[in-house]
């Protein structure tokens, strides 16, 4: 339908809605499931910097006996480092040739790593855009903030550098000076930010002493924080901002629209509801449009962006306050 089109990082979008990286997304199949039942785009399940580690590690592992030299450790490393990087590749290209919708590669990072050498052989496969998931764990006690800014803008820069795709990073909520960071990937030229990332977090098992994942998929109230960052941030970018994280029906949908949402991104709403959830969502908007008498997006897109409102305190207010007469 016309008047659902977007853009996103450049991309022409047929909708706002994006299959967030995740299983739903994790093979070709998949990812045609997902463009069947509606979706704009996918971003493919991300290639992660960790098991191609992991994966060397095991390799070599197996071989043990049999790699009697450092420089054989070295030529598995290589060998399973390229194994994992060419199927993560073809699986791009084959989706990019299926597809009729965008593909965008992710990349899931934890430092500079080696996937720095093989960011530009995405545009070589076809991909529509780059997504990089980067995420530093703030756990060391010796680092403080502006070294662990430091480096998060240097990788984000190399990546920028290196790719020529339209780049995006998703990013987590997790800086002390959100606003600033945000800001800096801006001016370095990124062509849009997803917020947020949703965090794998571990839980403890008491009757077996050990930890265990704790609960993977969002509910639908977990989008506020998405929502509040959306509409303070959204009017101040060149770059998109794509909401994720908590978006369950239309209704949040809209939430992001209006709080200056480009394109959104969903992976557990799917999960739970199937995939019948993305033309439930549409037809919400489609239907609140028609309400409202918009035409398209330029009618009602950040209209409760921070900037765009009168009173802009209201997204900034950080603490309860009597005022808003709770009773318990
Ligand atoms: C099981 C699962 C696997 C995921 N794998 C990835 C991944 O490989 N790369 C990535 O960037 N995000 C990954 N995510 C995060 C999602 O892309 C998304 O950001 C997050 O689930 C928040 O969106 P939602 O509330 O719609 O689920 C994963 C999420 C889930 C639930």
């Amino acid at each position: 339908m016309e008047r659902l089109r977007t853009t996103y990082l450049g991309l022409e979008l047929k909708n706002p809605i994006i299959v967030g990286s995740s299983p739903l997304t994790s093979s070709l199949d998949k990812m045609k499931k997902c463009e069947d039942a509606g979706a704009a785009a996918v971003v493919v399940k991300s290639i992660f910097e960790e098991q191609i580690g992991h994966d060397a590690a095991k390799m070599i592992k197996e071989s043990e006996g049999f790699v009697m030299h450092t420089d054989g450790e070295d030529f598995l490393n290589q060998v399973s480092h390229n194994y994992y990087i060419d199927n993560y590749l073809k699986l791009v290209e084959q989706a990019t040739k299926e597809l009729d919708i965008p593909v965008i590669a992710s990349i899931n990072c934890l430092s500079m790593g080696s996937w720095i050498d093989y960011v530009d052989r995405f545009g070589d496969v076809g991909a529509d855009a780059l997504e990089l998931n980067y995420y530093i764990l703030p756990s060391d006690f010796k680092r403080n903030g502006v070294e662990i800014e430091s480096e998060y803008l240097a990788v984000v820069k190399s990546a920028r550098e290196k790719s020529k795709l339209p780049l995006s990073i998703k990013m987590g909520d997790h800086f002390t000076a959100l606003a600033n960071i945000v800001k800096e990937f801006d001016v370095i030229g990124v062509d849009g930010l997803v917020l947020f990332n949703r965090f794998y977090q571990p839980d403890i098992d008491i009757e077996k002493f050990n930890t265990k994942a704790s609960v993977v998929l969002s509910n639908p109230d977990d989008y506020p924080t998405t929502l509040q960052w959306t509409a303070l941030l959204s009017a101040y970018l060149n770059c998109d901002i794509c909401s994720s994280t908590g978006i369950h029906d239309g209704k949040t949908l809209i939430k992001m629209l209006l709080a200056g949402s480009k394109a959104t991104q969903i992976c557990s709403t799917i999960m739970k509801n199937g995939h019948g959830v993305i033309n439930e969502m549409l037809t919400t908007l489609v239907e609140w449009m028609d309400r409202h008498q918009f035409n398209d997006f330029v009618d009602f897109r950040g209209k409760m962006a921070h900037k765009r409102l009168d009173d802009p305190t209201q997204w900034e207010r950080a603490q309860y306050m009597k005022s808003l007469n709770v009773e318990f």
